[in-house]
């Protein structure tokens, strides 16, 4: 008897071969200044939808050149970026993978090699930065929709809003980065207006079609039960899929505590919890390197899909040899950061 980590799944009326996940993951130094994929980032994703991924989901793209989280970022803020784009999500569906393309702001966390003065929610004390005015608020809703235009009109099959690590949607669900005092800040309605509105929007262009959107969230924003009102209300506006990763710490709140005996760490017991409290799919993340662990979730129903990030960049293989009884080739956690941060040329098992 198969396990259900090789169970397909449908979403939107796509069918997804198995809950195998490849996570968003930046090619750090592939791309130029001007955002366009190369023939690496084909290969590169190419490999792991070959190697059997159910689901890919295509690395940060900036929305706009002002929000790069690096100036060497994957962009789709122009419809030039369009062609290069359809090259990833059909060499993915050449070999069968579901593709999606992860949507980015960097907000407050823009670095100064790709802009001055960066904005957010509010303005961020450590370093020169701006509050959005509601002109700008309009605009930036403006770039996420017409990003997720951009990626239907490139072909994939849904895009995720990142709205965890500390970037802009971050920012503003969080109530220790957003201070406004108007409609986009003070309690969690006002603090959710941003991303609600920018899901709500690109739901409306997509509601006749299939086109999948899914949510990148943390799971202690800032503790797991506001966590799960993030949650809920992202359902709420339309979403079809959840990511539960990190959001942004209060140093006054100690981070969720997965209970004793747990076998995974707090993000990926902080995604369980998330999903006992929404009927969406929800897909895990964090730490997960072995198939053995990877159906242990899976077969537990605590989640419905499992995504190895490391995992994938250490073996695009990753899924077929799970399928096969085969042990992939596990990630070596160099220290002291993975080497695909700055180049994965120099990846030990690349
Ligand atoms: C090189 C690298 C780049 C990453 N880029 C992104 C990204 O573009 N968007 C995102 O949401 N997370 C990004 N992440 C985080 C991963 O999606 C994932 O959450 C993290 O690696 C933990 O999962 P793992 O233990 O299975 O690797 C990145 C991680 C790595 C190692």
């Amino acid at each position: 008897m198969r396990n259900r980590l090789f169970f397909p799944i449908t979403i939107k009326g796509k069918y997804i071969r198995n809950r195998s996940v490849m996570p968003p993951m930046v090619c750090f130094g592939e791309a130029e200044n001007d955002g366009f994929v190369t023939d690496k980032h084909i290969e590169h994703y190419k490999a792991r939808a070959r190697g059997g991924t159910g689901l890919i989901i295509v690395e940060a793209a900036a929305v706009h050149p002002d929000g790069r989280l690096s100036a060497d970022q994957l962009g789709i803020w122009s419809d030039k970026h369009i062609q290069g784009l359809s090259k990833i999500a059909h060499a993915c569906h050449q070999y069968g993978a579901i593709t999606l393309i992860q949507i980015h702001h960097a907000g407050l966390k823009t670095p100064q090699s790709v802009v001055d003065i960066p904005v957010g929610p509010s303005k961020n004390y450590d370093n020169p930065s701006k509050a959005l005015s509601m002109e700008e608020i309009e605009n930036i809703k403006k770039d996420f929709v017409e990003a997720a235009s951009r990626a239907k009109k490139a072909g994939f099959d849904g895009i995720e809003l990142h709205g965890a690590h500390g970037y802009l949607l971050n920012q503003f669900t969080s109530c220790i980065t957003n201070r406004r005092k108007d409609e986009y800040g003070g309690g969690l309605a006002g603090r959710m207006k941003l991303p609600v509105d920018i899901i709500r929007l690109i739901a409306k262009e997509s509601s006749r079609d299939d086109f999948i959107i899914g949510y990148r969230m943390g799971g202690n924003d800032p503790t797991l039960s506001d966590s799960i009102k993030i949650a809920k209300e992202l359902e709420e506006a339309g979403i079809d899929l959840l990511h539960v990763s990190k959001g942004i710490q209060d140093p006054d709140n100690p981070l969720p505590q997965e209970p004793k005996g747990f076998p995974f760490n707090w993000i990926v017991y902080a995604g369980t919890e998330i999903r006992k409290n929404v009927s969406i799919p929800v897909i895990v993340v964090n730490g997960i390197r072995t198939p053995k662990q990877a159906a242990l979730i899976v077969e537990n129903r605590l989640a419905d899909f499992v995504a190895i990030g490391r995992g994938h960049l250490s073996d695009p293989e990753w899924t077929n040899k799970a399928m096969d009884g085969l042990e992939p080739t596990p990630c070596i956690e160099c220290q002291p950061r993975c080497h695909w941060y700055t180049n994965g040329d120099l990846c030990p098992r690349g």
